[in-house]
C-alpha cells in the first residue's frame, strides 16, 4: 500500500493505474476509522480496482473551530486498517496540498438545500464539503466514489454536484452500519460520556418510531417530526436540533407521504460531548 502526501504524486499513481486498465475508485473519509468507513472500502475492493482511500480532515467543512481541534485523529491506526483491508493507496495530505495557498479552488454552490438542516445548523458546513470533494475529485480522477448513507443530506448535494457538473464519477452509496443498539458508527461517537453513550440509542429509537408510524398508515410528516421530537425530549442528556421527514429525490419536506415519494427520516441531536446525526428511510406508502 502506498501512503502519499502530494497531490501530484496522487494523481501519478492514479494515472498509472488508468493506464494499467485497473478501474480508479475513490473513498474519502476524515480518518478515525470505524465499522462504517470499513464497509466503504469492502465495496470498493474489487478485481482490477486500484481502491484510493482519503485521510483529510477538512478545516473548511468546521464552522467552529474547538469542534475541528476536538475531532479525533489517529493516522496510525487508520492506515493499519487500510492496509489490512487491501486498500492500494491512501492519500493523506498537509492541508495546503488540498488548499494550495493563493489559488481559488471552484467552489460549488450548495443551493436551497444547502441551506436546510446541516447547512443551517452548520453555516459553511456544506459548501466546504462540496469543495473538499470536488478537489478530491479533481486531484483522484476517480471512477467510482463510495459514500454513506449516514450522510444523507451530504450524498445527496455530492451527487447532485456530480450531474450538474456531468463530472465523470460514478457515485456508488453505502447502507448505515449501526451499533447492536441502532447507534449509527460514527468518529463522533468516541467523544461521548459513557452515560451519554447509553442514551445515544434514542436516535435510532425515534427514526424507528416514524418509520413505525408510516406501517400503521400515518401519512402526515408533522406528526411523524412530533414522534421524533417527543423520544428525544424524553433522553435525559439529548437535545433535539432537528426533526424532519424529506422526500429523497428533492430533499425537499412535503405535505403528505404519497405513493411516489422516497421518503426519509432526519434527526440531528447534540449531546454534551457532541453532535449526532441519523436517518432512516420510511417504508413506501401506497
Ligand atoms: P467521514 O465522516 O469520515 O465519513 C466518510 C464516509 O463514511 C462518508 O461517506 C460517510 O457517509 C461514511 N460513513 C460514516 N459513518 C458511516 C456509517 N455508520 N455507515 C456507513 N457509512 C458511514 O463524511 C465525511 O467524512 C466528510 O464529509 C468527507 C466526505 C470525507 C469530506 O471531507
Amino acid at each position: 500500500m502506498d501512503v502519499i502526501r502530494g497531490a501530484r504524486e496522487l494523481r501519478a499513481r492514479t494515472d498509472a493505474a488508468r493506464a494499467g486498465d485497473d478501474e480508479v475508485a475513490l473513498v474519502p473519509t476524515m480518518g478515525a476509522l470505524h465499522e462504517g468507513h470499513r464497509s466503504l472500502i469492502r465495496r470498493a475492493r474489487r478485481a482490477r480496482t486500484t481502491v484510493v482511500v482519503t485521510i483529510f480532515v477538512n478545516p473548511r467543512q468546521f464552522s467552529d473551530a474547538a469542534d475541528l481541534t476536538a475531532y479525533p485523529r489517529d493516522e496510525q491506526r487508520d492506515l493499519e486498517v487500510c492496509e489490512e483491508l487491501g486498500a492500494d493507496v491512501v492519500w493523506a495530505p498537509p492541508t495546503d496540498e488540498v488548499y494550495p495557498p493563493g489559488v481559488e479552488l471552484p467552489s460549488p454552490d450548495a443551493g436551497h438545500v444547502g441551506d436546510r438542516f446541516e447547512g443551517a445548523s452548520r453555516p459553511g458546513h456544506l459548501e466546504g464539503v462540496l469543495t473538499v470533494v470536488r478537489r478530491l475529485f479533481d486531484v483522484t480522477g476517480p471512477c467510482t466514489a463510495f459514500f454513506g448513507e449516514k450522510d444523507a443530506q451530504q450524498l445527496f448535494l455530492v451527487k447532485r454536484m456530480v450531474e450538474r457538473e456531468a463530472l465523470p464519477v460514478e457515485m456508488v452509496s453505502c447502507p448505515t452500519i449501526r451499533e447492536p443498539d441502532g447507534l449509527a458508527l460514527s468518529s463522533r461517537n468516541v467523544l461521548l460520556q459513557p452515560e451519554e453513550r447509553e442514551q445515544a440509542g434514542c436516535l435510532f429509537l425515534a427514526l424507528g418510531e416514524a418509520a413505525e408510524l408510516v406501517g400503521r398508515g400515518e401519512r402526515d410528516p408533522r406528526t411523524l417530526v412530533a414522534a421524533m421530537a417527543r423520544e428525544i425530549g424524553a433522553t435525559r442528556l439529548a437535545r433535539l436540533d432537528y426533526a424532519a421527514v424529506i422526500d429523497d429525490r428533492t430533499f425537499d419536506v412535503p405535505d403528505h407521504l404519497e405513493p411516489e415519494m422516497r421518503a426519509r427520516a432526519l434527526v440531528a441531536v447534540r449531546f454534551p460531548s457532541a453532535r449526532l446525526i441519523d436517518n432512516l428511510r420510511l417504508p413506501s406508502v401506497t
